[in-house]
């Protein structure tokens, strides 16, 4: 027995050594395929602590907001992960172009759970990943975006807006401020009831809802499933979401018995009417006409009066933009009178709302999905994969010359197609991107042409509290938003003198 133990054989010997070098070698070797593997930079997957980390972020300080975070510390391309999901962030020009024009990224991502919470699971248009669905109710909106439609819209956004302003006393407070947020957002919604469901509603009561459902869809959007098994913390959500979907179905109810009841339709259907009509056809049903109307509804009071509020924010801050609006407003309306605005010729006021647009946007960022697999500035990209288009990011980083700066003078060339992208282009684009232009364009020029505004003292695009959620959007706490609406001189136009 003793024999056994003696000094190592030369067999023992070459082992020992070996053995651990043929593993480090087997490491370097491993290292050396991940390095080389064209993978996208991003934080380290540390045996899963990486994605759960990243996850929080995502869940703790908004999509948009984490998003920067992780394009500004490690690059244009940056690979993090939402709910377990591989998702890559993309801010450069050349990479966000190609996802918008491509047709391989034409679904979107989020929770299961959360979409059917707030009934955009295979339904509607804009979280709609059920591609044929898709493809079929996009048709309707496009019809009643662009066309004939467009040319009702000067018109109803100016005879709405003049409608408010004309009672802007019933919501002035007692020290002479205005709730403009609201304001802005009735204005858009009563634009689109006039534009695309006519049937009269309880404006404020709707206001009420469409917000609550907004704050929802911004809860529950990429929520993990353990969420909506929580009772105290998802009840609320799904009761918000609930009440705005059985507003709309009463107020579908309504239109549908005014159809009924009219002897024969006016020329040119609204969207509600046509949507109706296909349903009655057997191309949709009645789940999916609920939910596009009410799509079509929340999609201005959302997005177009936050940006028309940041752009009466924006001209306070810059006095000398407003007197060049004004005085463009003058030499164009003297001719014309509001009512028939020709947009076109209105170039200062479409610099302002592209350079707003540009440099503090609604919209900061874009979610869709690869539904094949691709490569994007020479990085894989596998079926499957979460894409986050962060356009703000992307218009504050390349082309203008001004970049960080809010300036006239950053659309004073014309700007190449790829570097300004407020409301993405391709197939899966803002489908009211023409309209929206138009309706900003019909309010401001009604709104400047009466008032000027006045925020409160020391009140700044800087100073008042945002989240960056789903969206770019101001903390609505205390009165921190409200301004003065101030009479502007008329000016007496030759028209109506
Ligand atoms: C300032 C106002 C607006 C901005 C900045 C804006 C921006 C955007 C952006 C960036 C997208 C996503 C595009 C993409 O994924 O590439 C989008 C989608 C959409 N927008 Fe707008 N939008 C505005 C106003 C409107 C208005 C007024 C409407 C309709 C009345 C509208 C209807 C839609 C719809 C339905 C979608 C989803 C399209 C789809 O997924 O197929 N938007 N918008
Ligand atoms: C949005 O993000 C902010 C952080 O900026 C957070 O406090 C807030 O609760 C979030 N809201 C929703 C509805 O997720
Ligand atoms: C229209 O109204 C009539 C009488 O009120 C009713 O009998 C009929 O069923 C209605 N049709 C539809 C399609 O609602
Ligand atoms: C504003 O941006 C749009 C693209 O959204 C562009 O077509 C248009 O020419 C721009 N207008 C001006 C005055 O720069």
């Amino acid at each position: 027995m003793l024999l056994t133990v003696g000094p190592p054989s030369a067999v023992e010997t070459v082992s020992l050594v070996t053995t651990p070098l043929l593993l480090l070698l087997l490491l370097l070797l491993l290292i050396f395929i991940i390095c080389t593997r064209p993978s996208p930079p991003g934080p380290p997957f540390l045996a899963g602590l990486g994605p759960v980390l990243s996850y929080s972020r995502f869940i703790w300080t908004g999509i948009g907001t984490a998003s920067n975070y992780y394009n500004n510390k490690y690059g244009s391309i940056v690979r993090v992960w939402i709910n377990g999901e591989e998702t890559i962030i993309l801010s450069s020009s050349s990479a966000v172009y190609h996802v918008l024009r491509s047709p391989h990224y034409i679904a979107r991502f989020g929770s299961k759970a959360g979409l059917e919470c707030i009934g955009m699971e295979g339904r509607g248009v804009i979280f709609n990943n059920d591609v044929v669905l898709w493809k079929k109710v996009r048709t309707y909106f496009s019809k009643a975006l662009t066309g004939p439609g467009l040319q009702m819209t000067v018109g109803i956004c100016v005879s709405s807006t003049a409608k408010h302003l004309d009672v802007l006393q019933e919501v002035t407070d007692s020290c002479g401020h205005v709730d403009v947020l609201n304001l802005l957002r009735a204005i858009v919604v009563d634009i689109s009831n006039r534009l695309f469901l006519r049937v009269p509603l309880n404006e404020k009561d709707l206001l009420m809802k469409i917000y609550s459902y907004f704050e929802t869809w911004q809860t529950v959007l990429i929520k993990p499933d353990i969420f909506f098994k929580i009772g105290w913390l998802y009840n609320k959500h799904e009761k918000a979401a609930q009440e705005l979907q059985d507003t709309m179905e009463g107020l579908l109810n309504i239109k549908r018995k005014i159809i009924n009841e009219s002897e024969k339709l006016d020329s040119g259907l609204d969207f509600a009417t046509e949507l109706i009509f296909a349903q009655e056809l057997g191309e949709l049903s009645a789940d999916d006409v609920r939910q596009c109307v009410l799509e079509m509804v929340i999609a201005a009071p959302d997005t177009l009066s936050v940006s028309v509020f940041f752009m009466l924010m924006l001209l306070k801050q810059h006095p000398d933009v407003e007197l060049k609006i004004v005085e463009e407003m003058n030499a164009v309306l003297s001719e014309k009178g509001a009512e028939n605005i020709d947009c076109q010729s209105l170039r200062v006021l479409e610099s302002f709302i592209n350079e707003s647009l540009r440099f503090h946007p609604v919209v900061d960022f874009t979610m869709r999905r690869a539904l094949e697999d691709d490569t994007i500035d020479g990085i894989k990209i596998t079926k499957g994969t979460n894409i986050i288009l962060n356009t703000g990011l992307m218009h504050k980083t390349e082309f203008f010359p001004k970049p960080r700066e809010f300036s006239l003078s950053n659309f004073e060339q014309t700007v190449p197609n790829r570097f300004f992208q407020p409301f993405g282009c391709g197939p899966r684009s803002c489908v009211g991107k023409h309209i929206a232009m138009v309706m900003m364009k019909a309010i401001l020029v009604t709104l400047l042409s009466r008032y000027t505004v006045c925020p409160r003292q020391g009140c700044t695009l800087d100073s008042i509290r945002q989240t960056n959620n789903l969206s770019q959007q101001p903390m609505e706490d205390g009165h921190s938003l409200a301004m003065r609406f101030i009479p502007r001189p008329a000016r007496l136009h030759p028209s109506q003198l």
